[in-house]
């Protein structure tokens, strides 16, 4: 049975293919072959492959019953396809595998995931989250541990939820593995618990290592956790977080908090959160040290409770996920920046120079899948940006205000789908302001000052808008911008 479930899904999956409709699907980022993917699970480097492996729905372009998807790739943008790696198929899992991470131990790949369990009618109410391993000796084929739960629903403690308890992210700190998993108290505050083990099957409850105080979320996904030069830092994913300004408009968001782990006491201590992305689209994301001593992101470059126009035009797939981001710690904050892999994918170089705008304008360059590389001089104007994807009646708009100091990124008249607008607060540095941006056919992501802040989001644009305009209300100057497709 337990092999059966997968191998129904991969073959399903072969004989369906076919009925993608292309017209959105991304050229440069990872994507699964049929239906839905929501988050990215078990990011890992692991002999001379980088792993990654998704939530996944085989059968339909919608959220069901959770696989595990599995591409690897030698540089982290080209990615195959690998069969299904785990299908809920056992009794602690059987109505879904749910995200967690991977880890290598003794030369196996190791899968820490939750088992999610239905105990009811109301699918939304009625469930059993358990923490669940699975091990594989080549990395592609995966068995489920036979005493499976490993932590089940009696070691979890009181003041915390029973039934919401997932997503383990599980590493190892001298001879002792951690793992951390996403929660709540109980009262409506997300919290995370941590638990420790020599095996990665005896685990022991060890505490409560960061919680909401009422500003952060009810309950906390897809915990990840990890060190950074002399920090830690503790990424998580809170549902249902209160809008208390621009740079929380999603109604799920993603958060950053630097701060240091006692692993001891179990206690994360930190100071303040930021959101990791200030866009539309982009949630539960995993890290992974590489052996190039990279802390590398990816990020699910969707959400939840959104349109998704390749699932209502029956184009049968849904779901992405980010450019993989290198994590760089700076004066206490994160910066983002593409992994340098990309740069190689790179064609068809042009470089404009020294471009004085003053209204609006077509440039001589266009596309749907490129990368742009920009550096501003504000000059005196009020407001100046570009505008991407553009044909007579569609564009998307990225803006920067000078007198709010606000950067904008408008979707309103980008095609079908979502509509909108995010914004956020970024300084000019001596009047200068610079973008590196992505698209990829539905996605666009701005990476603005160096990945002092990212804002990724899909937009679902016609086939024929291509256009690139700058614009600028009073004179600014475009001092270089480079572009280049990138296949
Ligand atoms: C986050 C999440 C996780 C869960 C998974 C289910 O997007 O809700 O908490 O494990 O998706 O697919």
């Amino acid at each position: 049975m337990y092999n059966s479930k997968k191998r129904e899904a991969d073959r399903y999956i072969k004989n369906n293919k076919y009925k993608i409709n292309n017209q959105y699907r991304l050229n440069y980022h990872l994507m699964g072959e049929y239906g839905w993917i929501n988050d990215p699970n078990g990011f890992i480097q692991y002999k001379d492959n980088y792993h990654l492996f998704y939530q996944h729905n085989p059968y339909e372009a919608v959220w069901g019953p959770m696989h595990w998807g599995h591409a690897v790739s030698k540089d982290l943008i080209k990615w195959d396809h690998l069969p299904i790696a785990l299908a809920p198929d056992e009794d602690f899992d059987r109505n879904g595998c749910f995200s967690g991470s991977a880890i290598e131990k003794d030369e196996k790949l190791y899968i820490t995931y939750t088992g999610h369990v239905s105990t009811g009618t109301n699918e939304k109410e009625d469930y059993r989250q358990v923490q669940c391993l699975a091990y594989s000796e080549d990395g592609i084929d995966f068995t489920k541990y036979k005493c499976n739960p490993v932590i089940d629903t009696n070691q979890v403690p009181n003041n915390s939820s029973s039934k919401d308890i997932r997503d383990p992210k599980t590493y190892k700190v001298g001879d002792s593995y951690y793992t951390f998993l996403g929660s709540n108290d109980k009262c409506e505050n997300g919290q995370v618990l941590m638990y420790k083990s020599n095996d990665l099957i005896n685990w022991k409850f060890v505490n409560v290592v960061a919680k909401s105080r009422g500003e952060l979320g009810e309950n906390w996904e897809c915990p990840d956790l990890f060190s950074l030069q002399d920090k830690d830092v503790l990424i998580v994913s809170p549902q249902y977080f209160k809008v208390s300004s621009n740079d929380f408009t999603n109604i799920y968001s993603c958060v950053y908090m630097v701060g240091s782990l006692d692993y001891n006491l179990g206690k994360f201590k930190y100071d303040n959160f930021s959101p990791v992305d200030y866009g539309f689209n982009f949630y539960a994301p995993q890290t992974t040290m590489d052996s190039k001593g990279r802390r590398i992101m990816i990020g699910w470059m969707t959400m939840w409770e959104k349109e998704y126009p390749t699932y209502s035009k029956g184009h049968n797939w849904a779901g992405a996920m980010t450019i993989p981001r290198e994590v760089i710690l700076k004066d206490g904050k994160l910066y983002f920046k593409p992994v340098e892999e990309i740069e190689k994918y790179r064609i068809n170089e042009v470089v404009l120079k020294d471009i004085e705008i003053n209204k609006e304008e077509k440039l001589d360059i266009n596309g749907d899948s490129y990368e742009l590389e920009i550096s501003y001089d504000a000059k005196e104007a009020d407001e100046f940006g570009l505008k991407l994807r553009v044909n007579d009646y569609e564009e998307t708009v990225l803006s920067y205000i000078k007198k709010d100091k606000q950067f904008i990124f408008n979707i309103d008249n980008s095609g079908v789908g979502q509509k909108g607008q995010r914004r956020t607060e970024v300084d000019l540095i001596n009047n200068k302001l610079k973008l590196r941006i992505f698209v990829d056919k539905c996605s666009v992501e701005v990476f603005i000052n160096d990945g002092e802040k990212v804002m990724t989001g899909l937009i679902y644009p016609s086939e024929d808008a291509i256009g690139i305009k700058a614009f600028s209300k009073g004179k600014s100057n475009i001092e270089i911008l480079k572009k280049w497709d990138i296949k």
